[in-house]
């Protein structure tokens, strides 16, 4: 490869990006990562993951400070949000994380690249940028994510109708917020806003809310947000939204037909969904091939149809999720290095940062029904965890599906008080093909909230202890 400038050059800075050129730089191969913003970290660092984290913790705090801890015997008062605070607070940590990846870059070798990176033939890049120039590299990576899908008739201005990003920057908390599509930014963001005091009403086109994920898990944490206010419009189309002095009126139908409705907000979030981000790249240009959803076919080796272009994340089919980005990063990287970097796309774990949590990982029922699996399920409640009634995070269950033949683990479905940490165990589990039983018998420290997963995996074979 030593007639390129570069070995490997990575477009786009996000978990999927930056992770592959550490991991290329890692491998000995000269390596370059272009970014068309500033900051470093892509969406999930600067617009998503990161700083929603940071507003659904404080939000839980100040609502648990409001509501939760006298229940516990310890009175505060005086309670009063600061919401320019909790913006500062999130500020900083996107800050301090969109540099630590500047400096790991750096530390690793990695050649930053700013500004737009165009491919111009199958090992060159044009970048337009403060330093325009042209790049080769022996291999090119597209890495450039995803953007908020738009909804035809609700124009979005990121200031009275927002996106995920305006949703994690509102000056002041809404007094009426409407949430289109009933998803991960849907829940979360309308989870942040409504503990702040908006009154939230989520509208989705489908009749349950997480559409995709384990029918009864999303059926509880419906009706557990209903509990915390949120009001639900399920099968309801949004068909327009007109500005008015005071905010947004919402026009919306039922999808299964009926008279049109209008609903007065202060602030919409439209959370229908992302797309690729493929736009602007070149990719018609060199004859790269999208499937029929705009998505850069790959084959397992994550290689275009262009010899020398892969493409990794969210711009490939699969769950637009960070760490599955950051896997096919280190699997590409370690590909274009002469190894055999894999994926197991069978266990990557999705979690909802509700209160509660949910965690998933593997088959939904509704999936091994479709596919006339036959399999054993385990259900075992938060209500009967020892940790979980000393905390008050009774609600929810964790739910193991099992093969009802071989007793293999293939899914679990969790929702409940960090569930997102809880479903580690579960993926490590299917990632060695493990069974109900392997999980039934290893020993779960007491008390904990893991508990809960132990007997879960009891309970497949009818041998639940604690209920
Ligand atoms: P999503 O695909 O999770 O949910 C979109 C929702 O909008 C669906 O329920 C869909 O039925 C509904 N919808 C679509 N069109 C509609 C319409 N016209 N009217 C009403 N409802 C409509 O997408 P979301 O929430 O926008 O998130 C985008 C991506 O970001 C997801 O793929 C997700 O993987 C990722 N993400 C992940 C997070 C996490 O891992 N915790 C957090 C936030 C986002």
């Amino acid at each position: 490869m030593s007639e390129h400038e570069f070995d490997v050059l990575v477009i786009g800075a996000g978990p999927g990006g930056y992770v592959a050129a550490i991991r290329a730089a890692q491998l000995g191969l000269r390596t370059a990562c272009v970014e068309r913003t500033p900051t470093l970290g892509g969406t999930c660092l600067n617009v998503g993951c990161i700083p929603s984290k940071a507003l659904l913790h404080t939000s839980e705090e100040y609502a648990h400070a409001k509501t939760k801890l006298a229940r516990h015997g310890v009175k505060v008062s005086g309670v009063e949000l600061d919401l320019d605070a909790m913006m500062a607070h999130k500020d900083k940590v996107v800050g301090a994380l969109t540099k630590g990846v500047a400096g790991l870059l750096e530390n690793n070798d990695v050649t930053h690249l700013q500004g737009h990176a165009r491919l111009t033939g199958p090992g060159t890049v044009a970048i337009e940028g403060p330093e325009p120039r042209t790049v080769t590299a022996g291999a090119v990576v597209i890495a450039t994510g995803s953007v908020s899908a738009p909804l035809p008739g609700v124009d979005v201005d990121e200031e009275r109708i927002v996106t995920s990003t305006g949703a994690l920057a509102l000056p002041e908390v809404p007094a009426r917020m409407a949430v289109i599509g009933a998803g991960y930014i849907g829940l979360e963001m309308g989870s942040v806003w409504s503990r702040l005091g908006a009154k939230v009403t989520v509208i989705e086109f489908l009749d349950r809310v997480l559409p995709g994920m384990d029918s009864e898990v999303a059926t509880q944490l419906h009706r557990l947000l209903r509990r915390q206010k949120i009001a639900f419009k399920l099968g309801s189309k949004v068909t327009g939204a007109e500005r008015t002095n005071e905010g947004v009126r919402l026009s919306m139908e039922p999808v299964a037909g009926g008279d049109s409705t209008t609903l007065d907000v202060d602030v919409v979030l439209v959370a229908v969904g992302r797309r690729p981000n493929t736009e602007g790249l070149g990719l018609d240009d060199l004859g790269i091939a999208l499937d029929g959803q705009g998505r850069i076919e790959v084959n397992e080796r994550f290689e275009t149809s262009v010899p020398g272009v892969y493409a990794i994340g969210d711009v490939i089919a699969g769950p637009m999720l960070a760490h599955k980005a950051e896997e096919e990063g280190i699997a590409v990287a370690e590909i274009i290095a002469g190894g055999s970097g894999h994926v197991n796309h069978a266990t990557i774990p999705g979690v909802v940062y509700t209160a509660p949590e949910v965690a998933t990982v593997g088959q939904t029922e509704e999936a091994l029904d479709d596919a006339g699996v036959e399999y054993t399920v385990g259900r075992f409640p938060f209500a009967a965890n020892g940790r979980a009634r000393a905390m008050s995070v009774t609600d929810g269950f964790v739910k193991v599906l099992a093969d009802a033949e071989t007793d293999r683990v293939l899914g679990v479905h969790i929702v409940g008080h960090d569930a997102g940490t809880l479903i580690a165990e579960a993926v490590t589990i299917m990632e060695f093909g493990g069974s109900a039983e392997d999980i039934a018998r290893t020993c779960h420290a007491h008390p904990s909230l893991n508990e809960a997963v132990k007997e879960a995996a009891l309970a497949v074979a009818g041998r639940a202890i604690h209920v």
